[in-house]
């Protein structure tokens, strides 16, 4: 790390005379940390280390890097649908061969980030009033997709001893106005990998309340070991042909802001619907999204590899150090994700302990309550870092807390 982890002075905005290289692998430089535009550095003052919004502070990497290089050298900004056209067979291969699961090509098509998707399949496939089952806690927008278009929550609360799914609560929380499974497979914020037998159930009350059922997987491709993904598609005919299924490339190759996602639509009436929208209402993907995505597909399985690796070093070793020196604090290790869903109810740190973080740590995490009212007294962080920041972070955590 170029310079030192404690700042005395603000910096309110970015310096653009700032460039330093991000080619730098598997590193997570503070310097280029502090140059950057994204929400996540720019949140807070310098005196902040953030831990918060799901983006990496690895570099991407390097060839998604050189793959937009190119475009930007070419000066190759016209209208250009070349790398998205090519998307659907690279996600089909991608899937088939990370996964096990071949998509078909004909049903996938581009969105320009996985919330679109979701929101525009739960638009197409209910009525106001009408319920969506949501299994907390869970993704804060995907409370706001349900609720911003006046459509109702079916709130199905994982098991927190292990945050299994509960099969008897999900049965006996569908009413007849229950329309969809919106399903985050794996699961934000608790790192949960769903077992076959966990997707099954959802399958056996999809088919049995005809529910159409959306799955995000945008995490699957960053699991940790022994916790293979599966795809909620590939539990058989049925299961496909009433999922959605939605990924993208931004989690595990931290692109996020170049939003570009996919989504194979298994269910015909969201086929229909889709194809019934006005022609020009969802846009389109733009190329730096697209030859990103691409090139993150077809070459940077190397670099995920050695990410993974990494990011399952940094949990275990947030675990280890949580369990030596806040034992207080509950945790159940994630099987995917770069997420750490903390419990802070035995520390009473009031109902949001990131917000007390923030304040006597001056570490950003995700506060607990934005996950659904499950959420209460815990907070979300995000190990996705070097190891140095990760320990500074947690130092700040444990120096506060015991020393109140
Ligand atoms: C489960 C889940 N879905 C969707 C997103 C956001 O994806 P996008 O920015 O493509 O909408 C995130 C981001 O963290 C996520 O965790």
């Amino acid at each position: 790390m170029s310079e030192p982890l404690h700042y005395t002075g603000h910096m309110d905005t970015p310096d653009a005379s700032v460039t330093p290289d991000a080619r730098e692998p598997l590193s997570a430089d503070l310097h280029r940390l502090r140059s950057l535009t994204s929400i996540k550095w720019t949140m807070h003052d310098h005196e902040v280390l953030p831990a918060w919004v799901a983006d990496m502070d690895l570099p991407p990497a390097p060839v998604v890097i050189e793959a937009v290089e190119r475009l930007a050298a070419r000066g190759d900004f016209g209208y250009n649908f070349d790398a998205a056209c090519r998307l659907p067979d690279v996600f089909a291969d991608w899937q088939e061969r990370r996964h096990g699961w071949r998509p078909d090509t004909e049903r996938i098509r581009l969105f320009c980030d996985v919330m679109q998707a979701v929101q525009t399949a739960l638009w197409l496939a209910t009525e106001a009033g009408d319920g969506v089952v949501i299994f907390t806690p869970i993704y804060p927008p995907f409370l706001s997709s349900v609720t911003s278009i006046g459509r109702r929550i079916v709130d199905c609360p994982l098991d927190p001893v292990g945050w299994r799914l509960d099969p008897d609560s999900l049965g006996s929380a569908i009413d007849e106005r229950t329309r969809v499974i919106l399903l985050c497979s794996p699961h934000n914020p608790t790192g949960r990998v769903f077992t076959a037998e966990e997707l099954e159930t959802v399958a056996r009350v999809a088919a049995r309340h005809d529910l159409l059922v959306i799955s995000d997987e945008i995490w699957g491709d960053l699991t940790h070991p022994g916790a293979p993904p599966r795809p909620f598609a590939s539990l058989g005919a049925d299961a496909a042909a009433r999922t959605v299924t939605v990924s993208a490339a931004s989690k595990a190759f931290n692109v996020a802001g170049l939003r570009c996602a996919v989504a194979h639509i298994g269910d015909e009436r969201i086929a229909a619907g889709l194809a019934g929208l006005p022609d020009h209402l969802l846009g389109a993907v733009g190329s730096p999204g697209a030859e990103a995505t691409l090139a993150a597909w077809t070459q940077g399985e190397p670099w995920l590899e050695q990410t993974r690796a990494h990011l399952t070093g940094q949990r275990d070793h947030l675990a280890a150090r949580f369990a030596a020196e806040l034992p207080e604090v509950g945790f159940v290790l994630p099987e995917a994700t770069y997420l750490a869903w903390l419990d802070f109810r035995p520390l009473a740190l009031g109902d949001d302990p990131a917000r007390w973080l923030l304040e006597q740590a001056r570490v950003a995490l995700s506060a607990g309550p934005g996950f659904g009212p499950h959420g209460t007294g815990f907070a979300r962080l995000n190990f996705a870092t070097s190891r140095e920041i990760l320990d500074e972070i947690i130092d700040r955590i444990v120096t506060a807390i015991r020393s109140r």
